[in-house]
């Protein structure tokens, strides 16, 4: 196991490129199983997470080539409907293969996700959702078994959950019911700018869908889809990440490839804590300004709301921000695991069910921290950068789950970060 060691105290300055997006590439590589036609995906980020999937392709009877950020991806000729326990407990975006598999061959035996460090994460709304376009669905020996005589049907599904919307379970959906006879509608659809490339790629291979990215999708079923070529979207969260990174350490940097409109909860909290970005074209220039921040209360919500994917990383910023700031987690409301990382580093945070207060310190000092899970190691990195003496982060697999070359790109900027064996 690596672990990173990160000397703080340095400004970052210079210029950074965002890589693809995780959370668009992992669910359009599962779109690839609705057609036995070749798919090309571009600017797919190297990342644990990639390679998670495409082993799963892989089992699932694809030819994948993955080569620089491009993936070629064509069919053999043993298609399996199986997916492994093994591959979806490592990562749960394995599970919106259920949808593709069910619409393409029939049947599905996908295994249940099971825990996260980050909460309970449960799966009824990809389940409600598959079962209500004709599929009959049984648990059996901890995975999901689907069946479905003929074709899947078009329908009407209220897809909201006690905490609004779901991002793959609009995405299992809306794959399985592109190949469904007749028109499904998705009410309460998740909004993500993710949710919208992977309506492109599906578009692209020949579905017909409308209203990707508002909470009412169309989708009028076709008989087949072929195969396409696709660039995905740049990470939102990344690119927030290296936000954060040049805010919490008074840089100056430029971010190169991000979409603006996908950070606009970000960058509107930001101009309420005194900080105003530079947008142009396809750049953020994240200029420090010269007196301290303000404190502020954010609420994490899905999209356009704020991305509870941020709210690690801005946890970490608002630490070193005079004042009190509250933090309300209302996507996952048990996702504070970094809260007792960053007070071994000096900050000031209470937790109070799902709300952080954070009292704002002068100074982190460096120590010896673990991370958790992909966002909170993210947050324990960008402390990392600012505080006093030398921190290490271990367990950082979990960074490389979601961020390409992090290390790397922090030190293209002027961090001093390295990566070592554990
Ligand atoms: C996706 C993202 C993840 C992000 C999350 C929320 C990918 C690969 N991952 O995960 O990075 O943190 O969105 O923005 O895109 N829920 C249910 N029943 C379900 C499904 C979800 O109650 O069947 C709940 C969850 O527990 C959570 C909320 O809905 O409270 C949102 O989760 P969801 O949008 O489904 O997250 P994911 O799609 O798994």
């Amino acid at each position: 196991m690596d672990k990173l060691i990160i000397d703080g105290g340095y400004r970052l300055k210079g210029e950074v490129t965002i890589s693809g997006a995780k959370n668009s590439v992992l669910p359009i590589l599962a779109a690839t199983l609705l057609t036995d036609e070749p798919c090309i995906i571009r600017a797919v980020p190297n990342l644990r997470d990639t390679h998670t999937m495409i082993k799963l392709l892989h089992s699932l009877g694809k030819s994948v080539d993955f080569d620089k950020d491009t993936i070629r991806i064509t069919s053999t000729h043993k298609a399996n409907y199986v997916a492994d326990y093994k591959l979806v407990s490592t990562m749960r975006a394995s599970f919106c293969v259920l949808g593709p598999l069910v619409a393409k061959l029939k049947q599905a035996k996908v295994s249940l996700p099971g825990g996260c460090v980050i909460g309970v994460r449960p799966v009824d709304l990809h389940l409600k959702g598959i079962s209500a376009l004709g599929a009959k669905i049984s648990i059996e020996a901890g995975y999901v078994v689907a069946k479905v005589d003929g074709f899947l049907k078009g329908k009407c599904i209220y897809l909201g959950g006690v905490f609004g919307s779901s991002v793959l379970a609009t995405a299992n959906v809306m794959m399985a019911a592109s190949l469904a006879k007749g028109k499904t509608i998705i009410e309460s659809a998740a909004c993500e700018p993710e949710i919208v490339d992977l309506a492109e790629f599906l578009n692209k291979m020949g579905a017909h869908i409308r209203g990707a990215g508002t909470p009412y999708i169309e989708i009028e079923g076709v008989k087949a889809l072929k195969g396409t070529e696709h660039k995905v979207i740049p990470d939102r969260i990344e690119a927030g990440t290296f936000i954060i990174a040049s805010l919490i350490t008074q840089g100056d940097i430029l971010i190169k490839n991000v979409i603006a409109q996908h950070q606009s909860a970000l960058l509107d909290k930001l101009k309420e804590a005194g900080v105003n970005l530079i947008v142009k074209d396809n750049t953020i220039r994240v200029k420090s300004p010269n007196k301290p921040l303000k404190p502020i209360n954010v609420t994490t919500l899905p999209y356009p709301g704020f991305p509870t994917d941020m709210q690690a990383q801005m946890m970490a910023l608002l630490s070193v921000t005079p004042g009190i700031s509250v933090i309300t987690e209302k996507v996952y409301p048990d996702r504070f695991m970094h809260v007792p990382e960053l007070n071994r580093m000096g900050a000031h945070i209470q937790r109070e069910g799902p709300h952080a207060i954070i009292e704002g310190v002068k100074r982190l000092s460096g120590a010896p921290v673990m991370a958790s899970d992909l966002r909170a190691s993210a947050c324990l990195v960008l402390a990392g950068l600012v505080a006093k003496g030398r921190t290490s982060v271990s367990r950082i697999y979990h960074l490389e789950r979601g961020y390409e070359n992090l290390d790397e790109k922090l030190r293209n900027l002027g961090a001093k970060v390295v990566k070592e064996k554990e």
